[in-house]
């Protein structure tokens, strides 16, 4: 039976990129998309409707993929919204979808897939994060705000999950040239017909558009395709050379020294050895 993954945000970008990658190296790919006919023709891979949002609809892709395949071992939760724009400027209401999309929906997902893992002791998920879920960017806060609790949310489940046999990892691309990084002049003119958009306008500008060392989908996709071929130990994988360099660069950590840190103030190592409380 070939292993069955099942990802959100299959319609386009580097979802569709790695639904692709992952049908070519005969995994049983569930592509989730949000409206029917969405996922373009000849990927390999099955429609399932799926909007990270609605827990209905998750439920009902989990379902469905489930009833197909007769499991999930793979869940990638690759869905995400970007926002462009300094914090005084950002509209509440885009903010919030942001926070649903990239956390709440990725945090839906998950927990849908999760007691069929857990009792069968296997399973595998992972997070598609961005180097903003390390770093804050000028006019990238909100987007940031929502990666980084990616990040913790995502340290916090890989602890929670070990002692079941469920894997986590976190995916901290970079630049990719996708249409989450295409921006127009007519978002420009948004931004700074706010009431206090004219103040960050040279900002705006000097940002607006640029996707300095952005790569195509195909190669994230390859990358990522290789950690579900191979799950590495470490919680976070760099996905590209700008990621690379920025973990060097900042000696970002694969996950080991947090989770010392988490272990020892938690106390409960007993937990992840799958023992009863010490
Ligand atoms: N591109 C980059 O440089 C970059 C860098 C780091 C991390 N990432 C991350 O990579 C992931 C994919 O981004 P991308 O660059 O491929 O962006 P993209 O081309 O804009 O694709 C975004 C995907 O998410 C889907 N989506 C949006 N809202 C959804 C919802 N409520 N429920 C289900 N699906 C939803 C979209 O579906 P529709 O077609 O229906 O809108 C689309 O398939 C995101 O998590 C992003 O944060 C991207």
């Amino acid at each position: 039976m070939p292993t069955s993954v099942l990802i959100s945000g299959a319609s386009r970008g580097l979802g569709l990129a790695t639904a692709r990658e992952l049908c070519a190296r005969g995994y049983r790919v569930f592509a989730g998309v949000r409206s029917s006919g969405a996922l373009p023709a000849g990927t390999g891979a099955s429609e399932v409707l799926l909007d990270v949002t609605s827990q209905p609809s998750v439920d009902r892709a989990v379902e469905s993929a489930r009833r197909e395949a007769g499991r999930i071992d793979v869940l990638i939760n690759n869905a995400g919204l970007h926002a462009f724009g300094a914090l005084e400027t950002a509209d509440e209401v885009r903010f919030r979808e942001l926070l649903e999309v990239n956390l709440l929906g990725a945090w839906r997902l998950t927990r849908a897939v999760l007691p069929e893992m857990r009792k069968r002791g296997s399973g595998h998920i992972l997070m598609v994060s961005s180097l903003s879920g390390l770093v804050g960017l000028p006019a990238d806060g909100q987007y940031a705000a929502s990666k980084f609790a990616l990040e913790g949310m995502s340290e916090s489940l890989a602890l929670e999950v070990q002692r079941f046999g469920v894997r986590v990892t976190l995916l901290d691309a970079g630049p990719y040239d996708t249409d989450m990084l295409r921006r127009d002049e007519s978002l420009l003119h948004n931004l700074s017909s706010t009431r206090q958009g004219e103040a960050y306008e040279p900002l705006h500008r000097a940002l607006l558009g640029r996707r300095q060392g952005a790569e195509p989908s195909r190669n994230a996709a390859g990358i990522i395709a290789s950690v579900v071929d191979d799950p590495p130990d470490q919680l976070r994988i760099p996905i590209g050379p700008v990621a690379e360099q920025v973990f060097a660069g900042l000696e970002i950590d694969r996950g080991e020294r947090a989770r010392q840190v988490a272990l020892e103030a938690a106390s409960v190592r007993w937990w992840m050895r799958g023992e009863d409380p010490e």
